[in-house]
């Protein structure tokens, strides 16, 4: 069978396959991904702002990420299907982490869970795999964590922050994780991560030397391209199908064919009745 696992991402990972991963919120989305082959299904706390409009992650709540991991539940069969643990969800302890992470498999059935944080996560995060579920961890910009830090910014950029990556791997790893996401460090520095963990490391913005990729599903296709919307995909993110312009004339083609009376045409009006049917009409 072709059905991702824990075991067969380490068996890929010991084979230096790449490990492939990308963002889906909802029933159509996980199934293009899942149909495409990708290892990892994640319900990124990304759908806030990709799907929910938010500015930041921030906002998302335990009961939008069961209500759209349960969506994705449904179209993924093969793939590994991870939820994350949103913001204020886990911070405040290990218990609550717990229970964070027994909900998202009880009430929305995904595989594993994912959750931002080094060092200072390692207890929570050992407290869920105690508890009999798969961690994914989440280090470098960790984008829950924009109120500190000001701003979405890359990290490990100097000595000192390096280092921090570096040792936050390291504590989740020792926590537990079966894998980790290294978002938007120097591919110097991803390289130095990926050496210090036995654990694959899956990359956003960090480069090529990293065990796995990961994508959010609007970037990588150009949905959120329009003109009108602030705020592009970031730098880092390849468009591989510009969807979105594609959604933006196939709307407006419809509009104008409506106001035209061109659609429906004859084509798209397929229920008849007998003219036997339509004189008892007159
Ligand atoms: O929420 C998300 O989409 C993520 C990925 C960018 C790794 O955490
Ligand atoms: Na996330």
């Amino acid at each position: 069978s072709n059905k991702k696992t824990i075991q067969t991402l380490r068996a890929q990972y010991e084979a230096r396959i790449p490990i492939t991963m990308v963002t889906a919120y909802d029933y159509p989305t996980a199934l293009h991904v899942e149909w495409a082959g990708a290892d990892v299904v994640l319900v990124g706390d990304s759908l806030g702002m990709v799907v929910l409009g938010h500015r930041t992650t921030q906002a998302v709540t335990m009961e939008h990420m069961i209500h759209h991991s349960s969506a994705a539940r449904r179209a993924v069969k093969n793939a590994l299907l991870v939820a994350d643990v949103p913001f204020g969800s886990y911070e405040t302890s290990s218990v609550a982490g717990a229970e964070s992470a027994i909900r998202l498999i009880k009430e929305a059935g995904v595989d594993a869970v994912k959750l931002e944080g080094g060092v200072t996560r390692a207890g929570v995060i050992s407290r869920i795999v105690d508890s009999g579920i798969a961690v994914m961890g989440h280090v470098g910009l960790m984008p829950q964590a924009v109120s500190r830090e000001g701003a979405f910014r890359a990290t490990g950029r100097t000595a000192e922050t390096a280092i921090n990556v570096i040792k936050d791997a390291r504590a989740v790893r020792d926590a537990g994780a079966f894998s980790i996401v290294l978002e938007c460090v120097p591919e110097r520095v991803a390289a130095l991560v990926r050496d210090a963990v036995d654990v694959p490391v899956i990359g956003i913005g960090s480069g090529a030397s990293c065990d796995g990729q990961v994508l959010v599903y609007h970037d990588m296709l150009g949905i959120l391209s329009h003109p009108q919307h602030a705020k592009a995909a970031p730098k880092f993110s390849k468009v591989f199908g510009n969807v979105g312009p594609l959604i933006d004339v196939a709307i407006r083609d419809y509009c104008r064919e409506v106001k035209e009376r061109r659609f429906p045409s004859a084509q798209y009006s397929p229920y008849k009745i007998s003219n036997e049917e339509y004189e008892k009409l007159q």
